[in-house]
């Protein structure tokens, strides 16, 4: 693995930021992640922090009724973003929590707690912090919009429901899913793309890929170039 671009402070230029959006299974943090190890940056996926956010209340709050922006930010406050070799790692009260995060109670209630605007700030918050002092690929809803306007690399991933689902399953199954079992997954992810619609945002200077018909290996190329090409053309300029 290459090292994180290094910075010359005297020219304070920050590290650079690759911000990848794009609705729920579009393969945005499987593409991140991958991104990130070819470039030598570490992978921040935003949702992670949501759904530690929503693991910390959940902990703390059984019944989601009674969540208030309070409680979960008083709850959030044992999220941490924890870097790793390759990665900034969401974890709860100081340990990995992958199974919880990606589990069911969670990913059903989970955008309760990211329509919160002041913690949308705190995941904001975190996610400026860890792109201060290492290059970083993030990934997200709204990443290249609210959090890193000025990022010199905004992709938007879309692909359609149908393929999104049946990847979905394929990687959580293991084997190949059923007709029934993609209409029943697609319905899943259409409904949460319309709960999550009005955090989703593609900015106006973000590439759109649509991944429907491309390998993962394709879309990882695709970005890395265009991230090279950013990385030899970049100026000292803030924010990536
Ligand atoms: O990306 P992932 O599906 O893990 O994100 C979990 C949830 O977090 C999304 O369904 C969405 O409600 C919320 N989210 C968000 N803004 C982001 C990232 C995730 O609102 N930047």
């Amino acid at each position: 693995m290459t090292s994180p671009v290094s910075e010359s402070p005297e020219r304070r230029v920050r590290p650079l930021v690759v911000a990848i959006d794009g609705p729920a299974a579009s393969g945005k943090s499987s593409t991140a992640k991958w991104v990130a190890r070819e470039l030598g940056f570490r992978h921040v996926d935003s949702g992670a922090l949501y759904r530690a956010a929503t693991a910390a209340t959940l902990r703390a709050h059984p019944d989601s009724g009674v969540w208030t922006e309070d409680r979960v930010l008083a709850a959030a406050a044992s999220v941490s973003l924890a870097a790793t070799d390759t990665s900034f790692q969401a974890r709860v009260a100081g340990r990995e929590a992958e199974a919880e995060l990606r589990g069911a109670e969670v990913t059903s209630r989970v955008s309760i707690v990211a329509k919160m605007p002041r913690v949308r700030a705190w995941v904001n918050d975190r996610v400026r912090e860890a792109a201060e002092g290492h290059a970083i690929v993030v990934d997200g809803r709204d990443m290249g919009t609210a959090v890193f306007p000025q990022a010199r690399v905004k992709i938007f991933l879309v692909a359609d429901p149908w393929e999104r689902a049946r990847r979905r399953l394929l990687q959580r199954l293991e084997r190949l899913p059923t007709e029934e079992e993609i209409a029943e997954e697609t319905d899943a992810l259409v409904q949460r793309d319309a709960k999550d619609e009005s955090q989703t945002q593609r900015a106006n200077d973000a590439v759109l890929i649509d991944t429907t018909y491309l390998t993962q290996e394709e879309q990882v190329e695709r970005i890395v170039a265009l991230a090279r090409r950013a990385q030899k053309g970049r100026s000292p300029d803030p924010a990536g």
